[in-house]
């Protein structure tokens, strides 16, 4: 718990300004393939939203979305912006471990850079997500590869806690994977993630 607090406090401070630390644009992967494989009125859950950018502009493309975060002022800071866009969003103050998933069903859950999770905890987390995803839903995920402790332009700075095209595979076995894109590309997502970056995007479907 005391882990939680802490990792409460430090995003706290990092969203305490007017600015949104990743832009209110919504990320750019969202944005090409939620309208691939999500029509409206499907239900999403987005997974540590920050200021909800991706929520607000899924919820604006008609998606029914919950999306939680941990810092509580991030999450106002993301109501705020829902209010402004005219869309709604059932937006939580939660964190991981605490979150519903088990009572969750929804069709599709937007993980996007959520590598705060080591991979002692991210296992059971993932499994967490998967479970909440009804069959034939969807798992969109994007973060970034080790490669990216050398290009320093954003994420946690930690290489176990990154991701590995191995890793997806071994992670949703036993689920269609659509795509699994491991590129490098320049991002330019507020101040936080900026420059030239080593991503991988996920695409995946559970069976059913
Ligand atoms: C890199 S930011 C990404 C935010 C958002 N997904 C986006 O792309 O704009 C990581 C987010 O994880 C949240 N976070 C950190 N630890 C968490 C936890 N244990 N449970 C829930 N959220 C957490 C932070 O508050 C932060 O908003």
């Amino acid at each position: 718990m005391a882990t939680f607090s802490r990792a409460r406090e430090t995003w706290n401070e990092r969203y305490a300004g007017a600015e949104f630390l990743f832009g209110e644009a919504p990320n750019a992967f969202v944005e090409r393939t939620a309208p691939r494989v999500l029509a409206a009125g499907r239900s999403v859950l987005c997974v540590a939203d920050g200021e909800g950018r991706n929520s607000v502009w899924l919820a604006g493309r008609g998606l029914t979305v919950v999306a939680f975060d941990i810092a509580d002022v991030a999450v106002a800071k993301a109501r705020a912006y829902a209010a402004r866009r005219g869309v709604e969003v059932d937006l939580r103050v939660c964190d991981m471990e605490s979150f519903p998933f088990e009572t969750t069903r929804v069709d599709a859950v937007v993980a996007i850079f959520i590598q705060f999770l080591a991979p002692a905890d991210r296992e059971r987390a993932f499994a967490r997500m998967m479970a909440s995803v009804r069959p034939g839903g969807v798992f969109l995920l994007e973060g970034y590869r080790p490669e990216q402790i050398a290009y320093g332009t954003g994420g946690p700075g930690v290489a176990e806690n990154l991701y590995t095209r191995e890793w997806v595979e071994r992670t949703f076995a036993g689920w269609e994977i659509v795509a699994v894109d491991a590129y490098d590309a320049v991002l330019s997502e507020g101040r936080q993630h900026a420059g030239p970056s080593a991503l991988i995007d996920v695409v995946a479907r559970r069976p059913g």
